[in-house]
């Protein structure tokens, strides 16, 4: 998946000592400090999670890294630089902005998130696609996760750097977050290798709902028998970030053991109301949006046990509403 040697390694790790540095010692570093503190951060999760800050200016990092013109080309690959197209001049991606480093499995800096200290757009600003990062593949947070428990039961899925970072801070040491990106199977794949449960909790809004119902479809087909996912709804207008924050650590946890969702009752639950139950046409249309779903899980007892509940909503026998429909046959 990833490149076991590459020269961008030792830029990256030396960009997030510059950023790290420059959160402790750049003249104007007050603002970052204060954002940081503003939300409920300290110096120890600071620390844990390596933030640095990159100074106002375009030039910061390429004055402090970019000896030759080599080397400023290895800074373009590693998405640090950016060159521009017309007049050829290179500048800094990363300015006046929190950053967060992205760390692989293994613990080394493979990209960058950075977010604005006010309201400037974009919010968050990422490191491109390079030779060391894939996006859609990597979870962030699942280094330090791991690096602080070894043997964790449960990690908790959530959107964004500030969830797993708030969490964190609140003593809830096991979220990783998907990086602006839907999760995939593969994320789901990786995590089921790590752990056996996993707990999603997006925002209480229209995105963080559409990404839960993509995280089930990606979860499905990775559900063997002895894995579990729960869904946890936060309230509308929350991200987990402000509800820890505000309810704190025990309040948090309370509503992990009494409202988190199973997924199975998650699933019927959407579904039904796409498709309401009541009406035989209803049961129809349920029967057919949730049959090809159910079959794609591979654990024989838990794919048993939703067929059984699907031929229960509907009143088909369970393997009737279990088919999956037939293609059509040729039309003349
Ligand atoms: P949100 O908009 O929910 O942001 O995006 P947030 O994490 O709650 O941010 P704060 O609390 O305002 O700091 C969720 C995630 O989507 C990605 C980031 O990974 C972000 O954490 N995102 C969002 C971007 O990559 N770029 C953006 O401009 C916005
Ligand atoms: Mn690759
Ligand atoms: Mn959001
Ligand atoms: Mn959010
Ligand atoms: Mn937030």
């Amino acid at each position: 998946r990833q490149p076991v040697d590459s020269p961008l390694y030792p830029l990256l790790e030396a960009s997030a000592e510059y950023f790290r540095q420059a959160l402790k010692q750049h003249p104007a570093r007050r603002a970052a400090v204060d954002y940081l503190k503003g939300r409920g951060l300290t110096g120890v999760i600071a620390r844990d999670f390596g933030l640095g800050f990159a100074p106002p200016g375009w030039d910061n990092l390429l004055k402090h890294l970019g000896g030759d013109s080599l080397q400023q080309k290895a800074m373009i690959d590693a998405g640090l630089l950016i060159e521009n197209a017309e007049n050829g001049k290179r500048y800094d991606r990363f300015r006046d902005r929190i950053m967060f480093p992205i760390r692989d499995s293994r613990g080394r800096v493979i990209a960058f998130g950075g977010r604005v200290l006010g309201d400037d757009k974009p919010k968050y600003l990422n490191s491109p696609e390079t030779p060391v990062f894939h996006k859609g593949q990597e979870l962030y947070g699942l280094y330090e996760a791991r690096k602080y428990n070894r043997d964790l039961d449960e990690v908790l899925v959530v959107e964004g750097y500030m969830d797993v970072i708030a969490l964190a801070q609140q003593g809830l040491r096991n979220a990783v977050a998907t990086l602006g990106t839907a999760t995939s199977e593969e994320h789901i794949k990786r995590l089921f290798r790590l752990v056996p449960n996993i707990l999603f909790c997006f925002d209480g809004d229209m995105a963080g709902r559409k990404a839960a119902w993509r995280a089930l479809e990606a979860t499905l087909p990775n559900l063997q028998d002895g894995k579990r996912a729960r869904f946890l709804f936060v309230p509308e207008g929350e991200d987990p970030d402000s509800l820890v924050r505000a309810e704190g650590e025990d309040a948090f946890r309370a509503r992990m053991l009494q409202q988190a969702q199973p997924l199975a009752d998650y699933f019927f639950q959407q579904l039904s109301e796409e498709a309401d139950p009541r009406s035989l046409e209803g049961k129809a249309h349920l029967a057919t949006l949730a049959a090809p779903l159910i079959e794609k899980i591979p654990g024989a007892n838990l794919r048993a046990l939703m067929r059984r509940r699907l031929g229960e909503l509907t009143g088909l026998s369970g393997e009737a509403a279990s088919e999956p429909a037939s293609p059509r046959p040729p039309q003349p």
